[in-house]
C-alpha cells in the first residue's frame, strides 16, 4: 500500500525545528535563539503550544537557512513567528535580507511576535525530499534556451486553492517534487477567488526547497475592476505580477506569460513590459500563452526587431481532442526556438477512464467544479466511444488512457513539457509512470489517428 508520503517524512525535521527555536525542551540547538521583536500591540504571547508550517530557503549562506514557523498558541490565538537569520550563528546581519516582506506576522495574528533562530542548512526543511528525485524524471531542454524542464509538470489551475484545499495541493506538490516534477504554474487568476491558487501554492512553496523549482505565473485576464484589471497593457502586467509576487510569497518567478493575447495593446508595448519584468528581476524567463501561430509569429518579430527578452516558451492547449497547435503553432515555435509546454494534456480529466463508467464521478471536476449532473451533459456518448476505443488500445500498450495520453504529446519534439493537474496524488503518480513508456509504433499512431477521425 502507498504510503502518506507527506505525513511520513514530516515529524523528524519539525521537531528539531521546534527545538532550535525553544519550543520544546531546550537542548543545544537553542543556541542562538534571540526574541527579536515584541508583539506590534506590545504585548508578549504565552508560551506557544501548537505549531504550523515551516517555511525555508537557501538565504545565500552555505550553512544557513532563513526559516519562517508559524506557531500558534492553543486556545488564544496568540502565535509566534520564528524566523532564521540568513547570517551563521552570531552573523553580524541578524536582519534577513527581504525581511520586509515577512514583517508584519499578520498571520500570526495581533499577537504574533518574531524570533530569530540560527539553524544549519537541512534542519529547518519540514520535509524530506526524496533524496533520488532526479532520478527518473525526463528533462527536456526549453526550445533553443538555457532552461530545463520536466517531462510532466504540475498546474494549478481549478484544482489548489479551487476545488482541492491546501492539504491536497501540499501532498500533491510534494508527490510531484519527490518524483522529480519542478515545474509549477500559475496564473493570477487560478482558484476561488481568483489568486487563491497562488496563495495556498505560496505558502507550500515556503517549505519547499525555491532554488529546485521552475514557478511560472501569468497575467491577461480580469483580475480587478477598471481599465488596468486585464489583458496586455505595461500597467497591468507589472501590477499584477506584483500582486501574484506577493500571493506566492517569491522575490520572482521563473517564468512570467502573457495568458492570452490582447487585440487592442500594441504587441510592442506588451512584450517591452516583459521585457521590463525580466531586466527588474521579476521573472527570469518570459512567455506567452493562447497565442495562434500567426500572434505568436508577430510577438516574435517584435522581440528580435527590439532586441527584447526572448520569448522562451509558450503555453497552448493541446491534447488527443484538441489539435489546432500541431499545425498552427508548432512549426513557428521551432522556427524560433521557442519551446512549448501543452496544457490540458488530459483533455480536463476526459483521457482518462473517469468518464468511462456509467455515471457521472461525484468528485470529478465536471460535478464539483462544473455543476454537470450526468455523464451525458459531461461527456457525450459518441465522445465517451472514442475514449473508449482509446481506453482499449492503451491497455494493449501495458499503459492506463492517461499515460497514452501524456505519451502521445510528448511524441513531438516541438513539445517541451505536458502541463498536467491533478486532483489526488494517485493522479501525479500514475501519470509520472508515462515515461516508463513513451514510444509508439508506427502502427499504434495509425490506429489512434483512425479513432480520433471518427
Ligand atoms: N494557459 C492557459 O490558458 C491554461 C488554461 C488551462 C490550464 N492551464 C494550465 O494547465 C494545467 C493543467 O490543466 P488541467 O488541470 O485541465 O489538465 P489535465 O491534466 O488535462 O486535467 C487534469 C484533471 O484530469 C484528471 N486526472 C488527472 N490525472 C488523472 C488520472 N491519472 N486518472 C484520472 N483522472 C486524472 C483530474 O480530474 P478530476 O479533478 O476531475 O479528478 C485532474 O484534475 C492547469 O493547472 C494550468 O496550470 C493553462
Amino acid at each position: 500500500m502507498q504510503q502518506n508520503a507527506v505525513q511520513g517524512n514530516f515529524r523528524r525535521p519539525i521537531e528539531s525545528a521546534r527545538h532550535a527555536a525553544g519550543l520544546s525542551t531546550p537542548g543545544n540547538r537553542t543556541r542562538g535563539l534571540r526574541e527579536e521583536q515584541a508583539t506590534r500591540s506590545g504585548r508578549r504571547s504565552g508560551r506557544p503550544r501548537g505549531h504550523g508550517p515551516i517555511q525555508a530557503m537557501d538565504a545565500g549562506h552555505p550553512q544557513a537557512l532563513r526559516v519562517s514557523i508559524l506557531v500558534r498558541a492553543v486556545g488564544n490565538r496568540r502565535g509566534v513567528r520564528v524566523r532564521l537569520s540568513p547570517t551563521a550563528p552570531q552573523g553580524a546581519n541578524p536582519r534577513p535580507k527581504g525581511a520586509k516582506a515577512w514583517s508584519g506576522g499578520r498571520r500570526g495574528g495581533p499577537h504574533a511576535r518574531f524570533v530569530h533562530v540560527f539553524l544549519t542548512s537541512g534542519e529547518g526543511l519540514a520535509y524530506e525530499f526524496a533524496a533520488q528525485r532526479y532520478e527518473r524524471m525526463r528533462y527536456r531542454r526549453c526550445g533553443r534556451s538555457g532552461l530545463l524542464l520536466p517531462a510532466i509538470s504540475l498546474g494549478a489551475w481549478e484544482t489548489f486553492g479551487g476545488y482541492r484545499g491546501e492539504d491536497v495541493a501540499r501532498e500533491c506538490l510534494f508527490r510531484a517534487f519527490d518524483l522529480g516534477i519542478t515545474h509549477f504554474d500559475l496564473a493570477n487568476n487560478y482558484g476561488r477567488p481568483p489568486g487563491n491558487a497562488e496563495a495556498v501554492v505560496g505558502r507550500i512553496l515556503g517549505e519547499m526547497p525555491r532554488d529546485e523549482l521552475i514557478i511560472s505565473t501569468k497575467a491577461g485576464y480580469r483580475m480587478w475592476p477598471g481599465p488596468y484589471g486585464e489583458w496586455l497593457s505595461k500597467k497591468y502586467l507589472v501590477s499584477s505580477l506584483d500582486q501574484s509576487l506577493r500571493r506566492l510569497q517569491l522575490d520572482y518567478v521563473d517564468i512570467f506569460y502573457a495568458h492570452r493575447p490582447d487585440p487592442e495593446t500594441p504587441l510592442e508595448e506588451t512584450m517591452e513590459a516583459l521585457d521590463l519584468i525580466v531586466r527588474q528581476g521579476k521573472a527570469l524567463y518570459v512567455g506567452v500563452s493562447n497565442f495562434s501561430g500567426v500572434q505568436f509569429a508577430a510577438a516574435q518579430q517584435v522581440v528580435v526587431r527590439r532586441g527584447l527578452a526572448p520569448i522562451t516558451i509558450h503555453q497552448p492547449y493541446y491534447n488527443m481532442l484538441g489539435r489546432r497547435a500541431e499545425t498552427d503553432l508548432f512549426p513557428h515555435a521551432e522556427r524560433a526556438g521557442t519551446g512549448v509546454i501543452c496544457y490540458c494534456p488530459l483533455a480536463q480529466g476526459e483521457l482518462t477512464d473517469k468518464y468511462l463508467g456509467d455515471a457521472l464521478p461525484p468528485d470529478s471536476r465536471a460535478a464539483l467544479w462544473r455543476g454537470k449532473r450526468t455523464l451525458d451533459e459531461a461527456v457525450p456518448p459518441e465522445r465517451r466511444s472514442k475514449l473508449r476505443a482509446l481506453h482499449e488500445l492503451a491497455r494493449a500498450r501495458g499503459q492506463s488512457l492517461a499515460q497514452m495520453a501524456l505519451a502521445w504529446v510528448l511524441r513531438l519534439p516541438a513539445v517541451t513539457s505536458a502541463l498536467i493537474g491533478a486532483s489526488r496524488v494517485e493522479h501525479v503518480e500514475e501519470n509520472i509512470r508515462t515515461l516508463e513508456h513513451l514510444d509508439f509504433s508506427q502502427d499504434e499512431l495509425d490506429r489512434i489517428e483512425a479513432i480520433l477521425r471518427r
